[in-house]
């Protein structure tokens, strides 16, 4: 064979392989696990859909479990009159102690904003909510909704900029989700006796059915738990060079992203359990007097 040949056939081979690790596939990833049909995996693994009507809404959880990882997801969240609806997507572990990260989308009336609400559950205990309106309209087009975690942060992020960055504070006795793995779930469903203007506005079920979108999962950056109880992390960025490995498992913003993160936490935050002296008489969570505060 010439050799010209075996080196295209060699640059076809690795593209291949760049190609399969940078896109998710949902055949690959993802189980559909309740809503009769309403969830959907179309486009070759490319795109899935949830969908949500009078009778039921519909739900997805991950193949894998993760003790840390960097993890993406494009949503495009349900458009029009969402109001009533809920769009959640989170990660979980299993049992009455145990660790959740949340997104949560909650719909509202046609132009008016969607509110971004953010938890973290460690060792069965919420009560940390922060939420946030967003800077663009989360229905027009897909965005990039991604969890940091690794042993000393959980950072939110949307299309990149950070809105959250929940820190460990074990030093000062706040557990931090660290031992339990987690799988990724996501589903849609109707919350309309308090998602949009805390229940004032409910379902309006002639829309029906709302429908989800998502693609471009993305959790080539993580640590993952087998059934046997082990785990092996990856990072994409070891395909290039050996010495960045693993970088997003400690990771933490640098000065820029800092700043990003106050725009946002200035401009587009609505709610800060942090701030809420009303809600927490005997005083704020300890956390929130030290490192997350903001
Ligand atoms: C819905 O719109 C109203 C009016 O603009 C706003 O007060 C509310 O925060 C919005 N979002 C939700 C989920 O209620």
């Amino acid at each position: 064979m010439p050799s010209s040949s075996v080196s295209l056939m060699l640059m076809f081979a690795t593209t291949l392989l760049v190609v399969s690790s940078a896109a998710g596939n949902f055949y690959r990833d993802i189980d559909i696990t309740w809503g009769d049909g309403r969830g959907k995996i179309l486009n070759n693994g490319q795109l899935l859909t949830l969908s949500l009507d009078k009778a039921s809404g519909s739900g997805f959880q991950s193949k894998n479990q993760y003790l840390f990882g960097k993890i993406d997801m494009q949503l495009k969240l349900v458009p029009g009159n969402s109001a009533g609806t809920v769009t959640a997507y989170y990660l979980s572990s299993q049992g009455p102690t145990h660790d959740e990260i949340d997104f949560e989308f909650l719909g509202n009336l046609s132009g008016n904003p969607y509110i971004l609400h953010t938890n973290v559950f460690s060792q069965g205990k919420g009560n940390r909510e922060q939420q946030f309106y967003l800077w663009f309209d989360p229905t027009a087009d897909f965005h990039t909704y991604s969890i940091l975690w690794n042993p000393q942060r959980i950072i939110f992020s949307v299309d990149g900029t950070p809105i959250r960055d929940f820190k460990n504070s074990e030093s000062i006795g706040v557990p931090f989700p660290k031992n339990q793995p987690m799988r990724i779930y996501s589903s849609l469903w109707n919350a309309d006796d308090w998602a949009t203007r805390g229940g004032l506005v409910k379902t309006d079920w002639t829309h029906a059915p709302f429908t989800a979108s998502y693609q471009n999962f993305n959790a080539d950056d993580a640590c993952v738990v087998w059934s046997s109880g082990a785990s092996s992390c990856a990072s994409s960025s070891s395909q290039s060079s050996s010495s960045n490995n693993n970088v997003w498992l400690s990771q933490e913003l640098d000065s820029t992203n800092q700043d990003r993160m106050n725009w946002v936490q200035k401009n587009y935050m609505i709610y800060n359990y942090c701030t809420d002296t009303n809600r927490f008489p005997q005083g704020l969570p300890p956390e929130c007097t030290t490192t997350n505060l903001s």
